[in-house]
């Protein structure tokens, strides 16, 4: 496995394998692996011939209050996880090689950040979208893939894509659970013990979604709001940041139930924020 810390290194090993006419699929990381960032490797290598795995915790993506400098880091489990899996090639950039001088140019995906992610985390999206289009840049893959369980990111990067023109095929990855139904993300290791155990209220909420529109028992999202919202604060230590209902492709809200029903959930466990989802068609 080739690991590269510099643009210019990576741009090289890709030239070589396009022009050796190999297909190269890319999963863009900020590490700490878990097996829903193996589950994204995995896919990739299946649908191409070499595959790239950028890691990089993108500090213009996070706010002034949160986790960048905490956020949970360690390459060298990361890149013997990636080595086993079959990864060929590694982007380990640095903070001054992706961001040389204070940037001027940004990407702005307008409309569909209105709401979710967008709304609680302003300035998010524009970051995703900047670094997310640099890697395309960098690394030129044939393929990208994201996980569902950030599903916003994923609309918001598809639409980038097709807005930009890059030659790119999207692809999105199912989200990756723990046994108990818990969506895998790196911030699942913030949690106590005692958290973990409320923290299950996000899938089991989304499960009673399901049920209830299924049987008809909601009609409005706002009753649907509520009796999720009910449901969520009789766990200890959860505090709602959103529940969305709404249309997944334009990602709005809508007052009366209508499938496809994106419904999706942002909540603080303690004082870690998890977010998970579930498209009801
Ligand atoms: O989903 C992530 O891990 C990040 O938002 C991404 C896509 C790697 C951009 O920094």
């Amino acid at each position: 496995m080739i690991v590269a810390k510099t643009i210019d290194q990576i741009r090289n090993i890709v030239s070589q394998w396009k022009s050796d006419g190999l297909k190269v699929g890319f999963v863009p990381t900020m590490g700490f692996f878990h097996e829903g960032h193996l589950s994204l490797m995995k896919e990739s290598l299946k649908r191409s011939d070499r595959t790239v795995v950028s890691i990089f915790v993108n500090p213009t993506q996070f706010g002034p209050k949160e986790d960048f400098s905490t956020y949970p880091r360690d390459l060298d489990r990361d890149l013997n996880l990636a080595k086993e899996v079959g990864v060929h090639g590694v982007f380990i950039p640095d903070v001054k090689e992706m961001y040389p001088s204070q940037n001027k140019t940004w990407v702005n995906v307008e409309d569909l950040t209105n709401h979710l992610c967008g709304a609680s985390r302003p300035g998010h999206f524009k970051g995703v979208a900047t670094v997310v289009a640099k890697l395309f840049n960098i690394v030129q893959p044939d393929l990208a893939i994201f996980g569902e369980k950030d599903f916003q990111q994923l609309q918001v990067i598809r639409r980038m894509t097709a807005d930009l023109n890059f030659p790119i095929e999207i692809v999105g990855a199912p989200i990756f659970r723990e046994p108990d139904g818990l969506a895998m993300s790196s911030r699942n290791t913030y949690l106590s013990r005692e958290e973990r155990k409320s923290a299950i209220c996000l899938f089991k909420a989304l499960q009673l979604a399901k049920r209830l529109v299924a049987e008809n028992k909601v009609t409005t999202a706002s009753q649907l709001q509520r009796a999720l919202a009910d449901f969520i604060e009789s766990f200890p230590f959860t505090q709602i940041d959103y529940i969305f209902v709404g249309d997944p492709e334009l990602l709005e809200p809508v007052n009366e139930i209508r499938l496809p029903l994106l419904v999706a959930l942002a909540v603080f466990v303690g004082k870690t924020r998890l977010i998970d989802n579930i498209l009801i068609r």
